[in-house]
Formats: C-alpha cells, sequence, structure tokens
C-alpha cells in the first residue's frame, strides 16, 4: 500500500489516530500536512515523521473556516498539490439534552462535524485537478448509541450522510469517499474519559469483554484501515464505511 509523493493533509495529527494516520502515511511514501489547534504537538509530530517524505505542521481549529480554507491554500504552497484528506479531528463533549447548552451542541458538531463541511469545501477544487480520497474519521457511535452522548452521536452519524453525499457528488470527478468507524482505541481522548469514571480498571474490564479479538484498538489499526482507504488498492471503493472495532458492535452491546 504505497502512497509515494501523494500530498495528504490529516486533521487533529498532534497525537492520537491522526498522529499514527500522519506517521503511517510518511512510512509509505506520503508528504504529510499535519493540522492542528495544539501547534506545538503537531510541530513535534511533523519532525519525527519528516525522515521518510516531507511534513509541514499548520497550527489552527478545525472549526474555523479560514483555517480550512488557509491549511488547504499552505499545502497547495508547499507541495503543488493535494492528494488525500483525512478528517480526523474530534471531541467528545458529553451530556444528557436538558442541560446541554447550545454552546455545547455547537462546540460539538462544530469539531467533529462542520469541520468536515469545511475541509472539504476547500479541498475539492484541488483534489479534483488529479482525482483523490477523503477519508472521514466517524465511529460505531454513528449508528450505535450510548446514554449521554448525544451531540457526539449526531455529529458521527451526520459524518456517514456526508461521506455517502460526497462520494455521489464527487465520484465523477475520480474523488473517493468513504468513512472508517473505530472502536474503542488507546488514545488521549480514551484515557482522558477513564480518568473520569469513578473505577477506571473496573470499567477498563468492562470494555474488554465487549470485544470478541480480546483487546481494544491501537491508533496504528485505524491507520492502516485509512492506508487502505487513501491507496489505490481501495480504488473501487467509494462511499462506504469500514468498521474497525475488533468485531464489539456485531456482538450487539
Ligand atoms: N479514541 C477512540 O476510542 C475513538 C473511537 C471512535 C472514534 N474516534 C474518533 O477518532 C478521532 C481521533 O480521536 P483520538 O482518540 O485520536 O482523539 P485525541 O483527543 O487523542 O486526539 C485528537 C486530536 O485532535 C486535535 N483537535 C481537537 N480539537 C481540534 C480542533 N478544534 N481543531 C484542530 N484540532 C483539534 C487535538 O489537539 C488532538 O491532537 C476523533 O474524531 C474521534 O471522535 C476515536
Amino acid at each position: 500500500m504505497r502512497i509515494d509523493n501523494k500530498v495528504a493533509l490529516v486533521t487533529g495529527a498532534a497525537k492520537g489516530i491522526g498522529e499514527a494516520i500522519a506517521e503511517r502515511f510518511a512510512e509509505a511514501g506520503a508528504h504529510v500536512v499535519i493540522f492542528d489547534i495544539d501547534g506545538e504537538g503537531a510541530r513535534a509530530v511533523a519532525a519525527r515523521i519528516c525522515t521518510a517524505g516531507k511534513a509541514l505542521a499548520i497550527e489552527g481549529d478545525v472549526a474555523v473556516e479560514e483555517h480550512a480554507r488557509d491549511a488547504v491554500l499552505r499545502t497547495v504552497e508547499q507541495f503543488g498539490r493535494l492528494d488525500i484528506l483525512v478528517n480526523n479531528a474530534g471531541i467528545d463533549v458529553p451530556g444528557t439534552l436538558p442541560d446541554y447548552t447550545s454552546q455545547q451542541w455547537d462546540t460539538q458538531l462544530g469539531v467533529n462535524l462542520k469541520s468536515a463541511f469545511l475541509f472539504a469545501k476547500y479541498a475539492i477544487p484541488e483534489l479534483r485537478k488529479r482525482g483523490g480520497a477523503i477519508i472521514n474519521i466517524a465511529s460505531v457511535h454513528a449508528f450505535a448509541s450510548y446514554p449521554g452522548n448525544a451531540g457526539y452521536d449526531a455529529s458521527k452519524a451526520g459524518m456517514l450522510a456526508l461521506t455517502r453525499t460526497l462520494a455521489l457528488d464527487h465520484g465523477h470527478e475520480g474523488i473517493r469517499v468513504n468513512a472508517i468507524c473505530p472502536g474503542y482505541v488507546d488514545t488521549p481522548m480514551t484515557q482522558e474519559w477513564l480518568a473520569t469514571v469513578p473505577d477506571p480498571e473496573a470499567t477498563m474490564r468492562e470494555v474488554l469483554s465487549f470485544h470478541p479479538l480480546g483487546r481494544i484498538g491501537i491508533p496504528r489499526d485505524i491507520a492502516s484501515a485509512a492506508l487502505f482507504l487513501a491507496s489505490d488498492e481501495a480504488s473501487f471503493i467509494s462511499g462506504a464505511t469500514l468498521v474497525v472495532d475488533g468485531a464489539m458492535t456485531v456482538a450487539g452491546r
């Protein structure tokens, strides 16, 4: 699965799943733009992975239109093209709706869903020049809901709908659009959530019991799926959702 000399823009790539995708893409020969609100983290990842391809760090907020537009502009200025967009940045703003504020809703949907619209809006004019791929990192929460996560779950379900429609609208331009739905993955986001529960060890044992494979995911599991979807090996795959969850959701829990 080589993507030599392709140019990839990955959002939320300073840590977790996004960092692993950036690293995996660089190993596979791509030039990678690491976009993150954590500029220092983004620069550290760029410095670490740029042994394989070239890497550029850009600091910005995925929910801000000017930042999305500038990220695409700077990518093309630096590398002359854009071939792959990964909409990965995401946050979890938990809560049940009567207590959820409009601002919380806007933040949740802004970072997780509006961002995918904004980056796709500015990336598609570049991607259509040579064909390309968009990969949206959704979640099993898009179709399997959990209590207290209405905003997050709605944002991820919206991402799957966006994936399908973009695949329809831009297939004739050679742009493939797919989504990945990870289950539990060991990232800073998961660690931060575990730190909020009363008994993290007991919760982790319960989480592991959901997984027929006996473990939760690691970021590289998701990165490998993203590399496949970005590569020519997936040239007839578009509008699809790839579930990467160690069989958690087929267990019907
Ligand atoms: N970790 C899991 O178990 C899991 C499961 C399913 C889906 N996901 C999804 O995968 C994606 C990555 O999750 P993760 O676990 O690696 O998260 P993480 O919190 O470990 O890392 C997220 C990265 O996104 C960046 N980010 C956050 N808000 C941003 C913003 N407004 N603008 C730019 N960058 C921003 C953060 O700085 C961080 O570098 C998210 O969309 C998440 O919803 C994660």
